[in-house]
């Protein structure tokens, strides 16, 4: 399919109205945005079907994002009180996640972008992650360090603006969201782990067992999450019955301790004085306790997204894509998935 440089210009290029829809990975999702405005947005989440088999099953995961992306995407639509004819531009993640399951979404945007002859516009879906904090902000994103932790990645990156960006350090194996996982498999909570795991420590002493901070005075701004993770899994044995509560308070402290630690130092480090923390691990509540004292004791301003956008979202992708349009960013017919995109791919 060439570029289709032919897309008809912004019915208002001002305040374009952009859909957007996120399939990188098990949640189905649509969101409708005015300028930067949020309209509606919609999550089918699939946790329930793929719980069944304690993890994300790809296959499932695409047959389910079938069915489910045509009532979210109706279900924006009626919430905002709008049509397709309405749009101006549509949307997409176009990677990294789960090959079939980003072919759902793009293929479904580039149609309806081809139907209505508007602009189709590939989006980052870690890169919408990053910037989601920034949602509320009114004057969007700026100068800042963000700090990503989801279920596959744990990055810093030196934000500078829209589109520039500087990786500072990242997960040397386990993102954070993964070791939450891990352990809560380990534990036999329920899948995915990290809520179950973050709920259960209420309950526990994080100061119980003394875990790893791996890399904390690495004196660079890497992570190391496996070291810990197999550290729990050596504990359990030596306990019958397993203190579950105080596993799950002791490692999420772990945890937490090196993602403070390593996020103010490089606030200093850059000298800058705001933090956006985002991806699924950002809904941990301690997380954000933690965060809050360290920024106001540093005089740092926090964003953290609200928990809804914290998680897989459309809102985060059709906020990206505003950005783009904003910019100037041409109609990119010929994008194709990019199910492995790696860091280096863009950031510099
Ligand atoms: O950003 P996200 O929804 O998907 C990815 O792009 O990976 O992140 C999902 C990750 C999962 O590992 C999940 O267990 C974790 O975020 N997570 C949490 C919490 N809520 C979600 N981890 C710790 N505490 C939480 N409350
Ligand atoms: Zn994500």
């Amino acid at each position: 399919m060439s570029d289709d440089s032919s897309a008809s210009s912004l019915q208002n290029p001002a305040q374009p109205l952009v859909l957007a829809l996120e399939t990188s990975c098990d949640e189905s999702a649509a969101a409708l945005m005015r300028g930067t405005n949020l309209l509606a947005a919609e999550v089918f989440s699939q946790v329930a079907v793929h719980g069944e088999y304690g993890g994300v099953v790809p296959e499932v995961a695409s047959r389910s994002h079938l069915r489910a992306l045509r009532p979210v995407l109706d279900s924006v639509l009626s919430i905002a009180g709008l049509q397709l004819r309405d749009l101006d531009a549509v949307a997409a993640t176009s990677g990294p996640g789960l090959a079939t399951s980003l072919m759902l979404g793009l293929s479904l945007a580039k149609g309806i972008a081809v139907a209505l002859g508007k602009p189709f516009i590939p989006v980052n879906h870690i890169e919408g992650h990053l910037l989601s904090p920034f949602l509320s902000e009114p004057e969007g994103p700026r100068a800042a360090i963000g700090l990503v932790v989801s279920g596959g990645h744990t990055l810093l990156v030196r934000i500078r603006s829209t589109g520039d960006y500087q990786l500072l350090g990242k997960t040397l194996d386990d993102a954070a969201g993964e070791a939450f996982d891990k352990v809560g498999k380990l534990l036999g909570l329920p899948y995915p782990g990290g809520p179950h795991v973050s709920q259960t420590a209420e309950q526990g002493s994080g100061t119980r067992f003394e875990l790893p901070r791996s890399m904390l005075h690495s004196g660079d701004f890497d992570f190391s999450f496996s070291g810990l993770k197999t550290a729990v899994r050596y504990l359990l044995p030596k306990h019958n019955p397993v203190p579950v509560a105080d596993v799950c308070a002791s490692f999420q402290e772990a945890v937490v301790d090196v993602l403070v630690a390593k996020t103010m130092r490089a606030l200093e480090v850059e000298r800058v004085d705001t933090l956006a923390v985002s991806g699924g691990v950002s809904c941990n509540l301690r997380l954000r306790e933690r965060f809050q004292t360290a920024c106001k004791s540093a005089g740092v301003r926090l964003l953290l997204a609200p928990k809804d956008l914290c998680t897989d979202n459309a809102a985060m992708i059709a906020y990206v894509a505003a950005l783009k349009l904003c910019a100037g960013f041409d109609s990119q017919l010929n994008a194709e998935i990019e199910p492995n995109l790696r860091t280096a791919d863009w950031l510099r």
